[in-house]
């Protein structure tokens, strides 16, 4: 379909092209958005991938919703097609954690504890991410993070989904970021650090303890 037949919407230029998704930035009513929209998967069944393409459009709304509800910073929805496949939304102005990562050297430790304090709030908030790589973080001028690129989440996650979070990192941290050695340390001390210790909740230590285990499992495996 037309970018142009979404209502309000003028598109400036294509930001990632992705394997899954297309994201081009523009305007929206004057505000910079962007607009994620899906592209049709030509090795599945149309029906399977119109399927796959509601599901993950739906959870990545719902997910968004619910961060905006708890005032965790993420871009706020504007508007979804699910049958079109796209979902129009906020622009975050800043760089990716991972090109941060790769191109200074200032406060990379403090960014990534932060970074998992704000895995545990979102964690707390029953929210499992699905591909927390440092691509899918973006930091402002002032150095806030946003989590994006929820299509893979889970609403209500078990400890096991919360514990691959942390996996996903791991890995993402230990191929792209192997200069920085305590990245790993940092982000679990942060986890930990922001544990609200609420009783109905799935604690920071018991899926640290997950973690660990995931990771003993992947390096046995090895
Ligand atoms: N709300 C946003 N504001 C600014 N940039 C964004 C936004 N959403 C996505 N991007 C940019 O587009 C890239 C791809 O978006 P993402 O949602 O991660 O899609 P994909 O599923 O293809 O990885 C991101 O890494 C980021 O650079
Ligand atoms: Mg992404």
């Amino acid at each position: 379909m037309e970018a142009a037949d979404i209502p309000m919407w003028i598109v400036d230029k294509v930001v990632h092209q992705g394997a899954e998704a297309t994201v081009t930035s523009g305007s929206w009513m004057g505000k910079s958005a962007v607009l994620k929209m899906r592209r049709p998967r030509g090795y599945r069944t149309p029906h399977l991938d119109r399927k796959l393409t509601r599901q993950r459009l739906t959870v990545e709304a719902r997910a968004l919703g619910r961060l905006q509800y708890h005032e965790l910073s993420a871009p706020s929805i504007i508007d979804l097609d699910l049958e079109q496949g796209w979902i129009l939304m906020s622009k975050i102005e800043g760089i990716t954690l991972f090109d941060y990562l790769n191109n200074k050297n200032n406060l990379v430790s403090e960014k990534i504890k932060s970074f998992g304090v704000i895995i545990r709030k979102l964690h707390e908030i029953g929210i499992s991410h699905g591909d927390l790589t440092t691509h899918n973080v973006l930091i402002d001028s002032e150095g806030n993070l946003s989590l994006i690129d929820f299509g893979l989440a889970k609403i209500f996650p078990e400890v096991e989904h919360l514990g691959l979070d942390l996996q996903v990192l791991n890995e993402c941290l230990t191929a792209s970021h192997s200069e920085y050695e305590n990245a790993v340390e940092d982000m679990v001390a942060g986890y930990l650090s922001a544990d609200s210790e609420k009783e109905d909740l799935i604690s920071a230590p018991e899926v640290i303890s997950r973690f660990n285990e995931i990771r003993g499992r992947v390096r046995y495996h090895a």
